[in-house]
């Protein structure tokens, strides 16, 4: 088994946040259309009811990477695959994960009032007392004079990273460290990789944290248990569909995709049972529609720690399928009732093979252009990052429940499903059916996937 090795993407259980700019500018350019004959064939077959129901099986449970839940869905997506004549290959990897800790304890002498510290991902275990110390931003520079040996830091949120912080205080000797926020609210946050250097290192409001500052001095106890880090499995499921017919092959690949797994706690009903749903109804649909162009219906594993799945999969790729990979269509919750309108998200703002195709389908059928904006945070990261045109399909502004134990079945609208499921039905088929005039693809600069791209607020 291939392990993948994308450093970028070594990470952690972030529960935050939204990565890149997601509510920037969004631009409805002018649309040329394509004046071929538009082919009802696809969208009429698409069927909202069959996505809906393969949600609600998907969205049971959580589907957490790397645990037997999110490997059951992947049997269940392989059979779906298989039921509609699909072959389908499993693409197993190996990643380095983490699960947080059952228990986490602070007491301070003298501090009556409530604490509730949560954890830092990849935070270690321990439990230890020393004396509370403020250690200010802990940066080497505020540290270079400071002593921490047996003692317990109390630290401020900013300017480094999480990460540097504990490993700043940890050098001057502190054996646990107490973060807490600059801003209000919960800080849920990732100390960003495994390191053999850390100390037990929890989380605190601003509010307590400020709180606590008259503490120091006194004794605290620090106690973290049930934190377990190591090498864990997950797996790609792919069904492709060839040409039709060899003598007509472009050469061509598309990638329609979407990640099945969820974060902790989360069924994930729209993040992403939803779109890995109508990538099955869109395989089921295309399955014997004459098409000139590879179809490749990829569901990930692994998104939500890092974008793990996709970064694998884009990792096996020879250098001859990227260059003929000529788009990635990425459904990311592409079904809640209460998110806003259908956009579509490229990693670098800019139009490309997939926000031209879904323009001109979206216009056909609904009578306006399905905008775009900026935004990464998801599976066309990957792709992107190799220079193949790539896009996010997303509702904005996002529904209330994403991430949260609420995100399920009963919030998931059909008529959205109906509405994104046929304008990437029409979209893929208009470049993938024989004779096709639809545009050109114009292969992307190569983006460099930034850190700030792929990982949120939560390292620093
Ligand atoms: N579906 C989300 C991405 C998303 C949510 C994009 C809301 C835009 C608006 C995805 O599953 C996710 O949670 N991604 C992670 C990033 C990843 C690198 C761990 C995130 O945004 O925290
Ligand atoms: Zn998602």
């Amino acid at each position: 088994m291939k392990k993948t090795v994308v450093s970028l993407a070594l990470a952690a259980s972030l529960s935050l946040g939204v990565v890149g700019s997601p509510a920037t500018a969004v631009h409805v350019p002018e649309v040329h259309f394509n004046q071929g004959h538009f082919d009802q064939k696809v969208v009429n077959k698409i069927d909202a009811d069959k996505i809906y129901n393969n949600i609600e099986l998907l969205a049971k449970q959580p589907r957490v990477a790397g645990t037997e839940a999110e490997k059951l869905a992947s049997q269940f997506i392989k059979k779906q695959f298989e039921s509609y004549g699909y072959d389908v290959d499993i693409q197993p990897f190996t990643f380095y994960g983490y699960t947080p800790p059952t228990s986490i304890e602070l007491n301070v002498d003298g501090y009556t009032d409530e604490l509730a510290p949560t954890s830092f991902t990849y935070s270690v275990n321990g439990n230890v007392t020393g004396e509370l110390a403020d250690a200010g931003l802990s940066t080497k520079v505020q540290l270079e004079d400071v002593d921490l040996t047996g003692k317990i830091a109390l630290i401020q949120r900013g300017e480094i990273s999480f990460g540097e912080k504990v490993l700043n205080a940890a050098e001057k000797g502190a054996e646990g460290v107490i973060i807490y926020n600059n801003a209000a609210g919960a800080l849920n946050g990732t100390l960003g990789e495994h390191n053999d250097d850390y100390v037990p290192a929890v989380a605190l409001t601003k509010a307590e944290g400020e709180a606590l500052k008259a503490s120091a001095g006194n004794s605290a106890t620090l106690n973290v248990e049930g934190a377990e880090a190591g090498d864990r499995t997950s797996q790609n499921v792919i069904a492709t569909k060839k040409p039709t017919n060899k003598k007509k092959d472009t050469g061509d690949i598309i990638v329609i995709g979407s990640h099945y797994d969820s974060v902790a706690g989360a069924p994930g009903a729209n993040d992403d049972a939803s779109g890995t749903a109508m990538t099955l109804e869109l395989a089921r649909v295309l399955k014997n529609v004459p098409t000139d162009t590879e179809i490749r219906f990829a569901t990930f594993g692994a998104e939500e720690v890092g974008l793990i799945g996709s970064y694998h999969y884009v990792s096996t790729l020879s250098d001859d399928e990227i260059s003929s990979t000529i788009a990635n269509f990425n459904l990311d919750m592409v079904g809640s009732k209460d998110a806003g309108d259908l956009i579509m998200r490229t990693v670098n703002g800019q139009p490309n093979l997939v926000t031209e195709l879904a323009q001109n389908s979206s216009k056909k059928l609904n009578g306006t252009a399905t905008p775009y904006g900026q935004g990464g945070s998801s599976d066309h990261v990957p792709f992107a990052a190799v220079g193949i045109p790539a896009a996010l399909f997303i509702h904005s502004p996002s529904e209330p429940w994403y991430h949260t134990p609420e995100d399920t079945i009963d919030k998931i609208s059909k008529e959205k499903l109906q509405d994104v499921g046929e304008i990437v039905g029409a979209a893929v088929y208009d470049r993938a059916r024989f004779d096709n005039k639809g545009p050109k693809p114009k292969k992307g600069p190569k983006v460099k996937a930034t850190h700030e791209m792929i990982f949120n607020e939560a390292i620093k």
